[in-house]
């Protein structure tokens, strides 16, 4: 009887492929045979019936699933089972079947909460008892538990249970199966498990061990032990195990761990009976080689986001019955071993995100069982037809995005497949619309983005979509009317819902109406004109799941439609650079959820609405580009989660109010460039001290530079914030007049002030020389006076400097030849005077101009010297610089390694100094293949 379990493999690999979803079935326990469990019209026994009613009365049950229980026959009650003679209940199960969702908010639909009555210690027949995917929020797991002593199966998984796991579990001496998994649970004390000696699987799964390392030491103690789950406990396996005592181990999980030093726990490889191992998300590699050598009956294996490489692969040559392979994001380099083509029971072989080159071995494409072949974002090369596919009928998913191959096929290629989930991402599959997509029946996912298709797409492809949940044909270059989408025919799920990119086409036409079922929609960067569409009659309530529009880059016309605001589970909104006038519809501000509003670039008029200061979750708000008058609404001092307002090139006037620094303490981005604000820059925003972009240029400001800036710690402070801005935002005109396209990866890094053109006079400050991360500074066309200070040395970041168009007198301080990163400077236009400072990064800025119009300058790179202003005692060495020639050229060559990379060009200056900037940079430039997952911040792994 001991591994009656594992009476048929096949059965046990179903139970636990899904490992976090608990046994649904019956669990057939030791003495009492399957027929004792019947749902039946026995007597129940009265005292048990009043426990049951206790338990009842205890529970919370919103959902009425406890309908089912009254009346006297508490055997045929919902989720009891009692003994066939005695009518003693032997089963207690209340497993919540409707799944979670737990997408951020924990919801929880039919979930029974409340507490678990004491009572239930005098069910002291009860073998099995289910109460997992229920929410107990935050109880304890309750003691007396422990005193069910004929327990053999206990699930309390999913169920909101929280503190320390009571020891008193330990006295359950008969159990067979203890599911404790995904609650906030810990323990500092594994040691009762090891009483347990009947235990056949334990899961343990998200329960924080880190105070219990030594745990496995006591799991090592149940050499019945068929099952253990322990993923993600915060497992080091410090105390490495000397001799192996769970041999009989078939199903291991050590996924999400902290293993020491990355390596794979060496005993391990003693464990020759594993069926199903999953190693996910650690990390680990393998230098040993030859892990696998001696688990040759493995059928599952999920090596996920670790470090193994090739060897690896080699290693598993001996499980011929190796079904499913999981090695993506992984170390394997080179080609593809062709030993992949000796695992013919291969169902699933996950690869993707490797290092692999080379084209794809001929056997792989005979592994005839082969539902789910994903090689996506590696290096691999060739053209495949349709000879490769012509074996591979089980086929359900295909992914071969961000690899350089190709698909040529003949338009009338009829695939031996049905797929569900095509992605073909960044490869080449046009130039025509594919063909045989019209063959394919069961579609549910296709990404095609990138794919180099032009062209109309074809009618059919219509009905293609019908049930397609998620549509990637964005970066391609097609043409013809956006699609339209109806209502789900053959969706069971009420939350289904699809999401919907198209962007970067040749789309034209209007959208007549809003794709129906959608949670995504973006058709940004088109050609579409037209009015944005109404929502129609009647069908409000299916395009509600709307949570992102992007209409942005287009062509639309007229007003924004107050029917926008019936989309109210809105969080993100784009309709920058569109022709859209009028005024802002005031209900916009009834979308509660709006995270991201951009409605930048269009001919947009009146006042900014004052009911937009609702959006109480809103970070970034673009309104930049149109044409609103009048004052800022100050109900906006409500958007307390603002991180980014732009406001620039309107027609706004207004005073700096002081609620901005007062109360938008969040702020990171603030432009309100090209505008009519006036009167002084208020010392509150120094209070922002997140604030990394400053940018008032081109406004009627007047007064002092405020003193307090060193207080914008964000500044000061090399510290770059957890940026929550989301999508691609863009903000232009801080790079000293380029314009400049931050993308999501190198906007947060960015630090910078301008308040140039305004009216502002005296001193610069030396509080701004305290701004040491400053990579833009932009002070010119003001009135500003005094000597430029001699600590803007300090700004070691700088690397544009403006202070152009003012009164500035004085010497040139010495210390601006220390600023390495420099590209950009000018000090034309003021009243300095003296010598220009020479050596290192001021070397390469040889262009006169930056100091025309100071007449009192001399030296290099003017054309006069100095030696008729010479001051005899203090201008010795520039003297010497016009003598000696050597001293010349090494200057010039102390400067040249930085100095000269740096003048190349703005962006390649930046991004040879700032380590940061260029990871960030060029992460983009190389995965660019990888643009969607960005964009929707959404792991690969999901859509497995
Ligand atoms: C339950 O009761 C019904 C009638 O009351 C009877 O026909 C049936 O056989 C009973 N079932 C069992 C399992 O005793
Ligand atoms: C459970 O048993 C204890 C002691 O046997 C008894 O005092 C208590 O009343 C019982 N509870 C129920 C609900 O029967
Ligand atoms: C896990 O427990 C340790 C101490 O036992 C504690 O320091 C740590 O914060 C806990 N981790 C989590 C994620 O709760
Ligand atoms: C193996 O299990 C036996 C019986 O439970 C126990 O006595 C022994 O100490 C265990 N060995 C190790 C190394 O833990
Ligand atoms: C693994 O197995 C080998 C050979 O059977 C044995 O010598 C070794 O002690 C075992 N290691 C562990 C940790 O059990």
């Amino acid at each position: 009887m001991k591994h009656h379990l594992l009476c048929t493999f096949s059965s046990f690999l179903l139970l636990f492929l899904f490992s976090y979803i608990p046994i649904t079935s019956q669990f057939p326990f030791g003495s009492s045979s399957k027929q004792a469990y019947d749902h039946s019209n026995v007597t129940c026994i009265e005292s048990e019936w009043r426990v049951l009613l206790q338990l009842k009365h205890g529970l919370k049950d919103e959902s009425n699933r406890l309908l089912s229980w009254i009346g006297e026959g508490c055997c045929s009650w919902e989720g009891i089972s009692c003994h066939k003679i005695t009518g003693s209940v032997l089963k207690l199960d209340l497993r919540n079947t409707v799944p979670l969702y737990s997408d951020g908010d924990y919801q929880c639909t039919n979930c029974l909460g409340g507490q678990l009555s004491p009572s239930l210690v005098n069910l002291t027949n009860l073998r099995y008892l289910d109460m997992s995917s229920n929410n107990f929020s935050g109880i304890q797991v309750p003691a007396f538990l422990g005193l069910l002593k004929n327990l053999r199966y206990l699930n309390l998984s999913h169920a909101g249970f929280d503190g320390e796991i009571p020891h008193h579990l330990g006295n359950l001496s008969h159990i067979r199966y203890l599911d404790l998994g995904w609650n906030s649970l810990s323990t500092k004390d594994l040691g009762w498990v090891a009483g347990l000696s009947s235990l056949e699987g334990l899961v343990l799964s998200k329960l924080n061990l880190t105070a219990a390392q030594d745990g496995l030491q006591s799991i090592n103690m149940l050499p019945s032990l068929t099952i253990l789950d322990l993923y993600g406990c915060n497992l080091f396996i410090h105390p490495h195990l000397s001799h192996v005592n769970f041999t009989s181990l078939a199903f291991l999980n050590l996924g999400k761990n902290n293993f020491h030093n990355y390596m794979v726990p060496p005993w391990l490889r003693n464990l020759t009976g594993l069926h199903d191992l999953r190693l996910g998300y650690n990390n680990l590699s393998d230098p040993t080689h030859g892990l696998f050598d001696q688990m040759t009956s493995l059928v599952h294996l999920d090596l996920f986001l670790n470090r193994f490489d090739a060897s690896t692969l080699k290693s598993l040559c001996n499980a011929s019955s190796l079904t499913y392979l999981d090695l993506s994001y992984n170390n394997l380099q080179g080609s593809i071993p062709h030993e992949i083509g000796q695992f013919p029971k291969l169902t699933n072989l996950l690869l993707s995100s490797n290092k692999l080159n080379g084209t794809i071995p001929t056997n792989l494409w005979q592994l005839t069982k082969l539902q789910d072949f994903d090689v996506g974002d590696n290096s691999l090369t060739g053209v495949l037809s349709e000879d490769h596919f012509a074996k591979l009928r089980e086929l359900k998913s295909l992914d071969l995005t961000g690899n350089f191959l190709a698909l040529n096929v003949s338009s009338s290629w009829v695939p031996p497949f049905q797929l569900r989930r095509i992605q073909m991402g960044c490869i080449i599959v046009g130039p025509r619309f594919p063909a045989w997509l019209r063959t394919q029946n069961e579609l549910e996912v296709l990404y095609m983005w990138n794919a180099s298709i032009s062209g109309a797409i074809p009618s059919w492809f219509q009905v293609v979509c019908d049930d397609i949940m998620i549509l990637d044909l964005s970066s391609n270059k097609l043409t013809g009317n956006p699609l339209e989408f109806k209502q789900l025919k053959h969706t069971s799920s009420r939350y289904a819902v699809r999401e919907i990119f198209l962007s970067s086409n040749n789309l034209t036409g209007s959208l007549k109406s809003f794709p129906l079922d959608i949670s995504y929609l973006d058709l940004s960067q088109n050609f579409l004109t037209g009015h944005i569409p109404q929502l129609e009659v009647g069908q409000t309530s299916v395009v509600y799941a709307l949570g992102s529009l992007f209409l942005n880059d287009n062509r639309f016309t007229g007003t924004i439609p107050e029917d926008l605001c019936k989309l109210k589970y809105l969080y993100f909104l784009d309709l920058s650079n569109n022709l859209l006038s009028g005024r802002v519809p005031l209900c916009l501000g009834n979308l509660r959820d709006l995270q991201f509003l951009n409605l930048a670039n269009n001919s947009l008029s009146g006042q900014i609405p004052s009911s937009l200061g609702n959006l109480r979750r809103l970070s970034t708000l673009h309104l930049n580009g149109n044409k609103f008058v009048g004052k800022l609404p100050t109900s906006m001092q409500h958007l307390k989660n603002l991180q980014m307002l732009d406001l620039g090139d309107n027609g706004l006037k207004d005073i700096m109010p002081a609620w901005i620094g007062e109360s938008l303490s969040n702020l990171r981005f603030l432009r309100f460039q090209s505008n009519n604000f006036h009167g002084p820059i208020a010392d509150t925003l120094c209070q922002l001290s997140l604030l990394q972009v400053l940018n008032l240029a081109h406004n009627n400001l007047s007064g002092f530079i405020p003193h307090c800036f060193n207080n914008i710690t964000a500044m000061v402070s090399g510290l770059y914030g957890d940026y929550a801005i989301e999508a691609q935002a863009s903000l232009q005109d801080i790079k000293g007049g380029r314009e400049f396209e931050y993308l999501q990866g190198s906007l947060p890094l960015v630090k910078s002030i301008s308040l140039s053109a305004n009216n502002l006079v005296g001193e610069i400050p030396d509080g701004v020389m305290e701004l040491v991360q400053l990579q833009v500074l932009n002070l010119s066309q003001n009135h500003l006076t005094e000597r430029i200070p001699d600590k803007i040395g300090n700004l070691k970041q700088l690397e544009t400097l403006d202070l152009s168009m003012n009164a500035l007198f004085g010497a040139i301080p010495e210390s601006l030849s220390d600023l390495y990163s420099l590209n950009s400077l000018n000090l034309s236009h003021n009243k300095l005077s003296g010598p220009i400072p020479s050596g290192n990064q001021l070397q390469t800025l040889t262009d006169p101009s930056i100091y025309e119009g100071n007449s009192g300058l001399c030296g290099k790179p003017l054309p006069n010297n100095c030696s008729e202003h010479k001051s005899p005692t203090k201008n010795g060495p520039i003297d010497d610089d016009e003598g000696h020639g050597e001293s010349d050229w090494s200057w010039f060559y102390a400067g040249i390694g930085p100095g000269f990379a740096a003048g190349l060009s703005g962006v390649l200056g930046i991004l040879l100094f700032k380590k940061s900037w260029r990871y960030a940079y060029f992460k983009f430039i190389e995965s660019a293949c990888d643009k969607i997952w960005v964009k929707t911040t959404r792991p690969r792994r999901n859509f497995r």
